[in-house]
């Protein structure tokens, strides 16, 4: 969505905080043996409390309130028996939504004590946010942003999984454009001011081809490399983009 009004900034302000909260409760509750059932009823209660409901269950009929991949899970893990080691790479992913406004984020961690490729990981992840951000104002064109994540990424000896995408977001959790996390020639249109998306830099340690599990969900590298995730949900302006899920 473009933003139009105040009311339309205050409604995703509000789902934004809300989205950054369940992250900072659940990433406090990573620990070698809880499950990902548990991490998940810890979101459910948060977005009860705050009267949001999860998109991804709301809108796809997603089994969980939140995705939870692991490892060489890559995205849209479902919540399950499957307990945390020390070790893991983690990613926990909401997206959430209340009074008609959606926002959407993810944060990769470390079930501690994590060896060096997971740190690493997860700082280039991070880092390739960064440098989009810093591509992200009115006037540029989406495929910068891919061009500074996948430069990002190849510099530390990472991949893109090209197969998944940044996209807009706001009124439902998946919107127009597509924001491609490498160079795409035709993703050439002018970021414009107001516009919601998301940055999302999603890679792997390995080779980039990904497949869907059998659960019907999951997406898993298929040389079962790990993989780091992190995403905002942003806001164009003519400066900094606004992170209305920090
Ligand atoms: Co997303």
């Amino acid at each position: 969505m473009s933003i139009e009004s105040e009311q339309d900034l205050r409604g995703l302000k509000a789902i934004g905080r809300i989205v950054a909260q369940v992250l900072s409760s659940m990433r406090r509750a990573v620990r070698p043996g809880i499950t990902t059932t548990e991490l998940d009823s810890i979101a459910a209660g948060e977005l009860f409390r705050h009267g949001a409901l999860s998109s991804p269950k709301e809108v796809y009929g997603f089994p969980g309130e939140t995705c939870i991949s692991v490892n060489d899970e890559v995205v849209h893990g479902v919540p399950g028996k499957r307990k945390l080691n020390a070790g893991d790479i983690v990613k926990l992913d909401v997206t959430a939504q209340k009074n008609g406004y959606v926002a959407d984020a993810c944060i990769s961690v470390a079930v501690e004590p994590a060896g060096a490729i997971v740190s690493r990981l997860i700082k280039c992840a991070e880092r390739a946010f960064d440098e989009a951000m810093k591509t992200a104002s009115a006037g540029h064109r989406i495929n910068e942003i891919g061009a500074a994540v996948e430069r990002t990424v190849r510099g530390e000896g990472f991949n893109v999984v090209r197969e998944l995408c940044g996209h807009g977001v706001g009124r439902t959790i998946h919107e127009e454009p597509l924001v491609p996390n490498y160079y795409h020639p035709r993703a050439n249109r002018k970021l414009s001011e107001g516009l919601v998306i998301t940055i999302e830099p999603i890679i792997t340690a390995g080779r980039d081809a990904v497949h869907t599990l059998s659960d019907g969900w999951t997406i898993r590298t298929d040389d079962h490399a790990r993989s780091a995730h992190f995403e905002h949900t942003i806001v164009i302006t003519n400066g900094n983009p606004l992170v209305l899920t920090a």
